[in-house]
């Protein structure tokens, strides 16, 4: 029996019947993001790395060109990554900048989610929000396997340097960063902005 943090990946051709579901329902009306600087150890294991990349992964992806990619922080990999951006933090003399850098060195986990637009007739402007589906699938899997979690981007997401030390190429942006641990501060909703601001009924002019 799968666990929640073990679902049944299905395999290429598995019959997938529609079915409610109640609980992701509810786990979408309650779900909120957590302050970086409140995650902390455990992190996910390997196995629920491996699980979160398989679930963000599963998203609409217009020509199935898979136009992103992942770069996995972790342990002292992911310290000795804080300390490199920090080092282009500190040769800048960029005392705000560095002070961001708790967000990053907190949570044991940090997953940067690369767009990596494919040469294609499908738009890149949806490749793009394609990796942004992957953000969302990554910091809900999270959410749902128990763990705090926040996506960011911060000045490291677009600094140059910053992404050389990545190895991203010059089409590839950084769609963020999911950060990823335990909290034990429960989060509150947030004010969320009014449905009757945003929505109209489309009515023929
Ligand atoms: C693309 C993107 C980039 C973000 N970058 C940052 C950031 O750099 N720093 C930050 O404090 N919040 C950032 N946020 C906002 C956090 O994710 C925020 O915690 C979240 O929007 C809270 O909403 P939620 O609880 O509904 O998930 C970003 C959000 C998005 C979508």
């Amino acid at each position: 029996m799968a666990t929640p943090s073990h679902p049944t990946i299905p395999a290429f051709g598995d019959e997938l019947p529609l079915s409610p579901s109640p609980e992701v329902l509810q786990f979408l009306a309650r779900r909120r993001s957590n302050p970086a600087l409140t995650l902390t150890t455990p992190g996910p294991s390997d196995d629920q790395v491996r699980t979160l990349l398989q679930l963000a992964k599963r998203v609409p992806d217009h020509g199935k060109l898979a136009p992103w990619r992942f770069i996995i922080f972790n342990g002292p990999a992911k310290a000795d990554f804080a300390v490199q951006i920090e080092g282009l933090a500190l040769k800048r003399e960029d005392a705000r900048a560095a002070a961001k850098l708790g967000k990053l060195k907190a949570p044991p986990l940090a997953i940067a989610v690369i767009s990596s637009p494919k040469p294609s007739d499908i738009p890149e402007w949806e490749q793009v929000l394609s990796a942004g589906a992957v953000c969302t699938n990554l910091l809900y899997g999270a959410l749902a396997m128990g763990f705090g979690a926040n996506w960011i981007t911060d000045w490291y997401a677009y600094d140059p340097d910053a992404l050389i030390l990545l190895g991203l190429t010059p089409s590839e942006k950084v769609a963020g960063y999911i950060l990823i641990g335990t909290t034990a501060t429960p989060a509150q909703e947030r004010e969320r902005p009014e449905l009757a601001a945003l929505v109209r009924s489309w009515e023929t002019p």
